[in-house]
């Protein structure tokens, strides 16, 4: 596994496909500051000040592209639950990855997928983690509420023993995860659910579906019931 630590980058995600061919198969780029992030449905990440965590692994797990690659994103949320939790705290999952505290977002997961024509280049995962957060600064970010882990634990975090921490729990069960697919880290997830039977609106591209979130299929999908019929989404955002 290679690293490659730099000072400040507009955006880890888009170094690493930038620079894809020359980065090897499970790199992790490391930036101690971002200031042009990137988040699911075209929106930013917003760099809350020095100490927090912006990463992406870069992963070339084979040739051809396989629909379990899709579900990267739900396995690294759970990795991180389970690395929130060895802080005490316990953290909830809003489908498909975000990581709440409280209702409040303190991490966010892109995942990128890098296609030469037709064929399948790699993968881009991206995370950004508030860490270490003055209170005020939430308030950069307008369009949900948000936290930070040294807000929750009340103590400063160490951004490198929880990066190196992050990485290695990563490639333990990597390619387990990638043998076995969502069903994998399945019972973790939904026991960290935070909208199982829960009326919920989700965002698909530039529609909104509402209704009952049911339950989650094998792969990862969210089942959502409306008026007796059902609904299976493969993409989206619980908003
Ligand atoms: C979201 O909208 O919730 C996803 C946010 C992902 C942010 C991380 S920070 C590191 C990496 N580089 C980026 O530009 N985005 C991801």
């Amino acid at each position: 596994m290679a690293t490659v630590y730099l000072e400040e980058i507009d955006s880890t995600n888009r170094y690493s496909k930038s620079n894809l061919d020359g980065l090897e198969d499970r790199t992790v780029v490391h930036a101690l500051r971002q200031n042009s992030g990137r988040g699911r449905l075209q929106r930013s990440w917003v760099d809350l000040g020095e100490g927090n965590l912006f990463l992406s692994f870069v992963l070339k797990p084979s040739k051809v592209y396989d629909e379990k690659f899709a579900n990267l994103t739900q396995y690294l949320s759970v990795v991180l639950c389970q690395l929130l939790e060895s802080y005490g705290i316990l953290p909830q999952i809003k489908w498909p990855n975000d990581v709440l505290i409280n209702g409040r977002k303190i991490a966010g997961i892109l995942s990128e997928t890098v296609m030469q024509g037709n064929s399948f280049k790699g993968l881009v995962l991206g995370i950004g983690v508030n860490l270490n957060a003055v209170p005020e600064s939430l308030n950069m970010v307008k369009d949900k509420p948000v936290t930070a882990l040294n807000l929750e634990i009340s103590k400063s975090v160490d951004l490198n023993d929880f990066r190196d921490k992050l990485v290695s729990m990563f490639f333990e069960n990597y390619d387990k995860f990638l043998e076995s697919g969502f069903n994998y880290i399945k019972d973790y997830y939904i026991c960290h659910a935070n909208f199982l039977d829960k009326e919920v609106c989700v965002q698909v591209f530039n529609d909104k579906k509402s209704g009952v979130a049911k339950k989650l299929t094998d792969n990862g999908e969210l089942i959502l019931e409306k008026d007796g019929s059902q609904l299976v989404l493969t993409i989206g955002d619980i908003l």
